[in-house]
């Protein structure tokens, strides 16, 4: 077959694994564009967050966000570095949803139905013509269960804890490493325990552990893994 055939790639696994930066990596080295789902639902958050529909307690205004839920439009443009950044109803919200309360507001919004229904059929439009390198957590279970190459990510939560402690630090949040650790073990429990959707490893997926992986062996697996699937296509 063609080598210019163009196929799905669906990146899923825990949080603060590297799915982003896996992801990224393999789409700007093939020509693909790259979809951080979690943004989505990031930016869904934070939609609830600022129109009063999410409170303190992280109780959601469910009736009044499904008369909304259609409207809230999440789109992905690529600034003049080359990188894609997050808009919501056509503004950018980039920064806004990378704190941790925006990701702990995402845990929330995205064990909703109609949240995740919303997002997948944008998900689906957004993979229509292939070519993309999507990440996310249900991408090759529920999202593009046909993509051609499925990869599942993992780390120890300690490692991953830590890579986003150093994350946040970096942008001046003032947390501890204990709390971030709570964080993630507690977006895992969330991630994996919720009904709708929850973060599985879809059978015909490669299993990739990076714990203690460097950037570049990463690069390697999932390139080799990617042209691998190409030549069989
Ligand atoms: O990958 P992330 O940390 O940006 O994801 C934010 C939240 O959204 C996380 O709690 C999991 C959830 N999520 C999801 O449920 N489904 C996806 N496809 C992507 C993210």
């Amino acid at each position: 077959m063609s080598k210019q055939k163009k196929i799905i790639v669906a990146i899923d696994g825990f949080s603060s694994c590297g799915k982003s930066t896996i992801a990224k990596a393999l789409a700007k080295e093939v020509g693909y564009t790259y979809i951080d789902t979690g943004a989505m639902y990031r930016a869904v958050a934070l939609y609830c967050m600022q129109e009063g529909l999410m409170d303190e307690q992280w109780q959601i205004n469910q009736d009044e966000l499904s008369k909304r839920i259609d409207k809230i439009a999440v789109v992905f443009k690529t600034n003049s570095q080359g990188v894609s950044e997050t808009y919501l109803n056509g503004v950018n919200v980039e920064q806004q949803i990378r704190s941790l309360h925006a990701a702990t507001g995402a845990s929330k919004v995205s064990q909703l139905r109609m949240v995740r229904q919303a997002m997948v059929k944008q998900q689906h439009l957004m993979g229509k013509d292939k070519g993309i390198v999507m990440d996310g957590r249900d991408i090759g279970t529920v999202v593009f269960p046909q993509a051609e190459l499925k990869i599942f990510l993992t780390a120890l939560p300690e490692i991953r804890a830590k890579r986003r402690f150093d994350e946040l630090q970096a942008k001046g949040e003032t947390i501890s490493f204990d709390e971030v650790l709570k964080n993630t073990i507690e977006r895992d429990k969330n991630d994996m325990s919720r009904t709708e959707s929850p973060l599985l490893k879809a059978d015909d997926a490669l299993l990739l552990d990076n714990s203690y992986l460097l950037p570049e062996q990463q690069t390697k697996w999932i390139r080799d893994a990617f042209n691998k699937v190409l030549e069989s296509v």
